[in-house]
C-alpha cells in the first residue's frame, strides 16, 4: 500500500508588501485583486489546519500542484521554499508550478532557484516533465505555468513537453508502474477560456493515446473529478481539489485528497479520500471511495 496525498493553490498569505518599483506591470492587477478579494480567501490559519492534518495522515509523499505564491513578488518564493521543507524534505514532496507562480516572467527564475530542489528528477535535474519513481508510483510532473497578459490565467504545455510526456507515459507503461501525472491547470474544465489550459486538446489526445493511472491538478479551486477514455479501453480519473488555504465560506472550502494505492500492474486498487475543513474549522473526513479497483 503506498499512499500519496495531494493538496494544491496554497496562495501563501499575508502578501509581503511589495515596493511600489514591484508593482509595475501585471502585478498591479493582481495586487488591487488580493486587496479587493483574495486576502479573504487565502486564510493561512486555515492553511495550517490542512497541513497538519495531512502531515497525521502517515502519507508516503505529498504532491502540490502549483499557486504558493500570489503575483510572484521575490519575497513569496523564499516564503514558499520555507512553506515546502516544513511541509517535508525534497524526496518525500513534489511540486509542480501554477500560473500566480510565474505572474511574471521572473517568477519561472525565481521558481527554480528557491524550489527546484522539489521540482526535479530523481538525479536532481530540473526541467519538465520530471520523473520520480516512489514505491510502485511514478510521479510526473508538468509545467503548464507561463506569464500572461493581465486578466489573464491561461496555461500552456507547449508541443516539446507534449512530445516528452508522451516518450515517458509509454517508457513508464513498459515498467508496469503507477503513473501519476501532476498539472497545475485541469485538462477539462468548465472554467472561462482566459483562465483555461490552452493546449488542453493536445494533452488529451496524448493521454488517450498512452494511458496514465492518475491526473491530480488544481487551478480552479473546486473538487472536480473527470474520467478520460483511453485507445486500450482504459478510463483515467482526473482529480482537483480546492485551494488548500481556502476559508469555510468562500467559492470551496479548503480540502486535499489521499490516494491508498495497491494491487499489481493491470489491477491496480486506488481508493480517493477527501479530509476538508468544516465550518467550525475542524479538518474531517468528507469522502471515501474507491476510485479504481
Ligand atoms: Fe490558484
Ligand atoms: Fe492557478
Amino acid at each position: 500500500m503506498f499512499t500519496l496525498a495531494h493538496l494544491s493553490d496554497p496562495h501563501l498569505a499575508p502578501l509581503p508588501t511589495p515596493r511600489w518599483s514591484e508593482l509595475l506591470g501585471k502585478r498591479i492587477t493582481g495586487y488591487i485583486n488580493w486587496q479587493r478579494r483574495r486576502r479573504f480567501i487565502h486564510d493561512p490559519a486555515v492553511l495550517n489546519a490542512i497541513v497538519t492534518d495531512l502531515q497525521a495522515q502517515g502519507a508516503d509523499h505529498v504532491a502540490v500542484t502549483g499557486d504558493l505564491a500570489n503575483i510572484a513578488l521575490p519575497q513569496e518564493f523564499i516564503r514558499g521554499r520555507d512553506w515546502l521543507q516544513h511541509l517535508g524534505s525534497n524526496k518525500d514532496v513534489t511540486f509542480v508550478p501554477g500560473n500566480h507562480d510565474v505572474y511574471v516572467p521572473e517568477g519561472a527564475l525565481y521558481a527554480t532557484r528557491q524550489w527546484e530542489a522539489y521540482m526535479c528528477d530523481d538525479a536532481g535535474v530540473g526541467g519538465f516533465p520530471f520523473v520520480r519513481r516512489r514505491g510502485p508510483v511514478a510521479l510526473i510532473g508538468l509545467s503548464t505555468a507561463v506569464a500572461t497578459a493581465p486578466f489573464l490565467a491561461t496555461g500552456w504545455l507547449g508541443a516539446k513537453q507534449l512530445a516528452e510526456l508522451a516518450v515517458v507515459l509509454t517508457t513508464l507503461r513498459n515498467e508496469h508502474i503507477f503513473r501519476v501525472v501532476l498539472i497545475h491547470h485541469p485538462p477539462v474544465s468548465k472554467e472561462a477560456r482566459h483562465k483555461r489550459l490552452l493546449d488542453a486538446a493536445i494533452f488529451l489526445r496524448v493521454i488517450g493515446q498512452h494511458g496514465a493511472e492518475l491526473i491530480l491538478h488544481g487551478h480552479d479551486h473546486l473538487h472536480m473529478i473527470n474520467w478520460l477514455d483511453c485507445k486500450n479501453g482504459m478510463r483515467v480519473p482526473v482529480v482537483g481539489v480546492p485551494s488548500a488555504s481556502a476559508k469555510p465560506g468562500t467559492k470551496e472550502a479548503a480540502a486535499y485528497n489521499l490516494y491508498r494505492i495497491d494491487g499489481v500492474p493491470g489491477a491496480w486498487n486506488c481508493e480517493l479520500i477527501s479530509r476538508g475543513i468544516s465550518p467550525e474549522g475542524e479538518v474531517k473526513l468528507q469522502k471515501r471511495y474507491m476510485l479504481v479497483g
